[in-house]
């Protein structure tokens, strides 16, 4: 970041949020990246059907489709009159070209010790075996089944297992309590569960199963659980209802041809993912079966420039959110690939994990989230420096805008300056990623997620529907659909077009701010309920906090706003440190002339929290709505969803400590 005070006095007048951070870094591609790439010139400029058509033959369908789409905002269909079967596509056709002997899976777990390689014709063994075992429970076509797992090969195995009957999932994150799995069981109406006695986590072991025991007093729909047996630790198992893993499958084949993959519609379920939205209830994200398959694998095969002969890939998300379903199981399998899936946390046994995995299996692509890489720049880089990461070849992010900082410890630290980075934008409705650079075309910029994949429409507006022109701040729309676009909300199409279309009329309204900048790169602001209102300037969040990060002793940094009498709304900031520095009043005024020189004294906190910890969702993003409730000294909202409850607890402590100090 640089002089970015002239910036801010530049920008144009129409925007709906003003952005002031000026990033001028820049990294072209290599001539040797460019030339092998997945994506070369020309793909920009394909016809948006031709695109699609062409692109659906990475997927072998039993029917072929007729229409490539139907499109009546906000229902959209895709490759209409198509059959095919998604469990088909990811392992039984692989094995039958002879790629059987390929590792699809490096599974580790948490113990170092227990290393299981799965190859393409192993996975469809373990996945035959297993749906003859849920076609013996009754599970059939559009049977509803809920999978409550950790990051076990079951995991995988349960969901594909499904799809080859029909069955369609929902997969609900190890880490929820019985309270949000009993509401998704009950939501989707499901019958089954796949679950397991108990999930390792840093060197200890938690229940899984009781708290299943628990969902399902409130869900009596559920009349079979299927209980892998990952630590054979005491579960209760109830008669009639719960049978272990090993147990259901017993004696049952493991021949492809005993259980033929359903031939499926393109237009059929194939799972739920469960959002949360702004009520407590949340909401099932729809996804079908054709059009879903195909935008995973496509986005899978360029963003990620991947070869399945040579890559060794490693999206070290977590299985039960969408980014572990589109780029862990269906993306990747669809094409393929030879992944690394790991069970445990990064910082378990030490905080080199991570960087050991990628030295054991030679990993080529690393896709993460910016909490992690932040994390581990809190950590230090050593812990990545003890090992050979030279195999690295192309990195990426998604879940929250990534700080330019951050980008840039991950380029030189992970990637040793001479991998492309891919900053991919999309959400769990859209199914595939929607914007992103594509590498060996585009020029990244750190911070940027650069530009619209091809096909895709992207627009900012302004708050009465006009287009913002470079440089200005607005909402982020999407103008035509993609094959991947979540088909509604589960059983509430009324709530599906009030949260995504009636912002702006037949445009889907994403929920997020974002400024295109002259080159049309698009840099993306935050959720718009996070945008701050100070002194009459709408600021967003994102920005004030990659100021905040690029100082050298600054790790993480959330920013929300509290009431002023003065400003309307005055900033403040809550910042972690780096390694051992500690806060104090002459740091304070640091931080704030530091984001005074780099962004505008508007953008100035009045405040600023020193906390050791954020507090975050269990998928890693922070949660600014309950830092406005410590900033504004309100009792907090709900805290259900939150990864580690203490932390906001002693936030609120250290909050009402330096708001007392201050006066
Ligand atoms: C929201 C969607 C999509 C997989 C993981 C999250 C934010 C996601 C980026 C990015 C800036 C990003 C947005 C979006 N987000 N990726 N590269 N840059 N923001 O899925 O839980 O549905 O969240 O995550 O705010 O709307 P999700």
């Amino acid at each position: 970041m640089t002089d970015a005070n002239q910036q801010g006095a530049a920008a144009p007048q129409q925007q709906a949020i003003e952005t002031m951070q000026v990033e001028e870094r820049r990294f072209p591609p290599t001539a040797a990246f460019a030339a092998q790439a997945n994506a070369q010139p020309g793909i920009y400029a394909r016809d948006f059907d031709e695109l699609w058509a062409t692109e659906a033959g990475r997927i072998d369908w039993f029917e072929p489709w007729t229409t490539l789409y139907e499109w009546e905002p906000p229902h959209a269909k895709w490759y209409l009159g198509g059959t095919l079967n998604v469990c088909f596509n990811c392992v039984d056709r692989h094995v039958e070209a002879g790629r059987g002997e390929k590792i699809a899976f490096h599974w580790e777990g948490e113990p170092a010790d227990e290393l299981v390689p799965i190859s393409y014709v192993d996975l469809q063994r373990r996945v035959v075996v297993f749906a003859n075992a849920l076609r013996k429970l009754g599970v059939k076509k559009g049977t509803a089944v809920a999978i409550y797992m950790g990051m076990v090969p079951e995991l995988p195995v349960a969901m594909l297992a499904c799809t080859r009957l029909g069955a369609p999932h929902t997969v609900v994150f190890g880490g929820f309590s019985a309270d949000a799995l009993s509401d998704r069981l009950v939501d989707m109406g499901c019958e089954v569960l796949i679950t397991q006695d108990e999930a390792r986590r840093r060197g200890t072991t938690v229940g899984l199963k009781v708290i299943v025991d628990e969902a399902l007093e409130a869900a009596p729909g559920v009349r079979a659980v299927v209980v892998a047996q990952r630590t054979h630790g005491p579960v209760a198992m109830t008669p009639g209802r719960d049978v272990t893993w090993d147990a259901a499958c017993a004696g049952l084949s493991d021949d492809p041809a005993s259980c033929p993959c359903e031939p499926m519609d393109a237009e059929d379920l194939l799972f739920l993912m469960y959002t949360s939205g702004t009520t407590a209830k949340p909401k099932g994200i729809v996804h079908t079966t054709g059009g879903y398959l195909v935008g995973a694998a496509t986005t899978h095969h360029y963003v990620f420039d991947h070869k399945p002969e040579t890559d060794v890939y490693w999206c070290a998300a977590d299985i039960g959110w969408i980014t572990g379903h589109s780029y862990i199981v269906y993306g990747p399998l669809a094409n393929g690939a030879t992944s690394v899936l790991y069970e445990g946390t990064p910082d378990f046994p030490d905080r080199d994990r991570w960087w050991e995995i990628v030295e054991r299996y030679g990993v080529t692509i690393l896709y993460t989230a910016p909490t992690a890489i932040r994390s581990h720049m809190k950590w230090g880089a050593e812990h990545a420096a003890k090992h050979d990461l030279s195999s690295l070849r192309l990195l990426g992010s998604v879940g929250e805008p990534i700080n330019p900082e951050a980008w840039i410890w991950y380029r030189e630290h992970i990637g040793g300056g001479r991998c492309p980075i891919v900053d991919t934008w999309w959400q769990t409705e859209t199914g595939m990623i929607l914007i992103t650079p594509l590498p060996g075309l585009t020029t990244t910029k750190p911070g940027s997620a650069t530009k619209p994949f091809p096909g895709v429409d992207v627009a900012v507006l302004d708050e009465a529907g006009e287009e913002v022109g470079p440089g200005g701040g607005g909402y982020l729309v999407l103008r035509r659909p993609w094959p991947g676009i979540t088909r509604g909300i589960f059983g509430d199409p009324e709530r599906f077009r009030d949260v995504y279309w009636s912002r702006f009329p037949g445009l889907y309204f994403a929920g997020d701010g974002a400024r295109i900048d002259e080159d049309g790169d698009y840099w993306l602001l935050g959720r718009v309920d996070d945008v701050m209102n100070v002194a009459g300037h709408r600021l967003s969040t994102i920005e004030i906090e990659s100021a905040l990060v690029s100082h050298p002793l600054v790790a993480e940094a959330a920013v929300a706003a509290r009431a002023d009498a003065l400003t309307g709304q005055a900033i403040v900031a809550f910042v972690t440190l780096r390694g051992t520095a500690e806060g104090s009043l002459a740091m304070m005024e640091e931080l704030r002339n530091h984001v005074a020189h780099h962004i505008s004294p508007i953008a100035k906190p009045a405040n600023i929290v020193f906390t050791p910890e954020l507090p975050k969702t269990r998928s890693g993003k922070i949660m600014r709505r309950l830092l406005r409730d410590v900033a504004e000294n309100r009792p907090l909202g709900d805290t259900t969803t939150l990864a580690d409850p203490a932390v906001v607890g002693e936030l609120q402590e250290r909050a009402a400590g330096e708001n007392a100090g201050e006066e």
